[in-house]
């Protein structure tokens, strides 16, 4: 029984690793650098960075994979189970290609085995979701892996820090940028199993998300989330239509090294500058703000790292502390 699952986790390592070279490969195919390789070269992605996240392409058509896969002896149930081939509904017997014309990136684990791949369409075609990704397998849980961790996880221990952002091309591009500790949510909310695979290398987060409405929604859940989790946080906002990928290549690996610095916010100031222009006329909504502050400190586990951000928000909404700590022990209640 045992055996048999571990037999089955090797063979779908094995398939991961087949289709991650045949994208690969197929970068380098005709019709890979015509469509491919000259996309990643459009976004300033050099044949070093391609090489270091295994980018690959996957051939437009049915069934290249598929044949190839069959052709090296791979069985198709065991692609199927590996997320790499469908089934064509009502009809199992006709299964093809999931990833077909799209620039492959491989996602690894933290040793550095592929376990999945994200895909991402090359047209302007809206029907067409932009990118496809890797369903759960047995290898790949997807609420316990961050985008980029195997790349980063050395220098966030060396640094200390973990930069957080959305999106597989915001992690390549803070790399050319040259910040590699850097890994990517992949578009979902963070989860606790993410949470304490950072915790493994550091207790720093700086949440970088994208500078639309829903990014900084994503942040605000986030930035509880990583709290509860007892992590450090702090969160920098991109001008709006902005995410790290776009701002870094618009300005350049200097400036946005300066702008991260410049713009670090624990959680509480990056509270208080989202809304700080509509609470300066509006005291409901300032007390609102307060309201929401105050749940965010009461996530934090240690009293005294609590005591000392209840101390910084009083001085920066300007109330008495004694006021804060009174909603602040409601709201501790509420969580209990
Ligand atoms: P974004 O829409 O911000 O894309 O989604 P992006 O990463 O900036 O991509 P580019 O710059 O347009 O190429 C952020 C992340 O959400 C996931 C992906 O992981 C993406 O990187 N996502 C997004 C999907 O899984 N599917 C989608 O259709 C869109
Ligand atoms: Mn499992
Ligand atoms: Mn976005
Ligand atoms: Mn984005
Ligand atoms: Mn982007």
């Amino acid at each position: 029984e045992q055996n048999l699952e571990q037999n089955e986790r090797e063979s779908l390592f094995i398939a991961l690793n087949f289709a991650k070279d045949f994208f690969v490969k197929n970068l380098q195919s005709e019709e890979g650098r015509s469509i491919g390789l000259s996309y990643f070269k459009e976004r300033g992605f050099t044949p070093q960075i391609i090489e270091k996240f295994d980018l690959g392409y996957a051939l437009d058509g049915w069934d290249h994979f598929l044949k190839a896969a069959k052709t090296a002896g791979f069985q198709e149930d065991i692609l199927f189970k590996a997320g790499l081939v469908l089934q064509k509904e009502g009809d199992a017997s006709r299964i093809y290609d999931r990833f077909r014309g799209r620039v492959t990136f491989t996602i690894h684990n933290i040793s550095g085995k592929a376990i999945g791949f994200g895909a991402r369409i090359l047209t302007k075609d809206k029907t067409q979701p932009k990118y496809i990704n890797s369903p759960e397998t047995p290898i790949y849980h997807k609420s316990d892996v961050l985008y980029g961790m195997f790349q980063a996880k050395k220098a966030i221990r060396d640094f200390d820090n973990c930069y957080l952002v959305e999106g597989y091309t915001d992690v390549i591009s803070m790399h050319l940028s040259g910040i590699e500790n850097v890994v990517a949510s992949s578009g979902t909310s963070l989860t606790e199993g993410q949470i304490k695979l950072i915790k493994r290398f550091t207790n720093q987060v700086t949440v970088l998300y994208d500078g639309d409405a829903a990014g900084i929604k994503a942040s605000l859940r986030g930035i509880d989330l990583l709290l509860e989790g007892g992590l450090n946080v702090k969160a920098v906002v991109f001008p709006d239509g902005d995410d790290p990928d776009s701002y870094s290549r618009k300005v350049g690996s200097q400036a946005f090294q300066d702008y991260l610095k410049e713009n670090s916010r624990d959680f509480i100031g990056f509270k208080i500058g989202l809304y700080q222009d509509e609470f300066v006329k509006n005291p409901i909504r300032k007390a609102e703000v307060i309201r929401e502050i105050v749940q965010s400190i009461g996530k934090i586990p240690d009293p005294i790292i609590r005591s000392v951000y209840a101390k910084e928000a009083s001085g920066l909404l300007q109330i008495e502390e004694e006021i804060l700590h009174a909603e602040l022990n409601k709201s501790l209640i509420k969580n209990q």
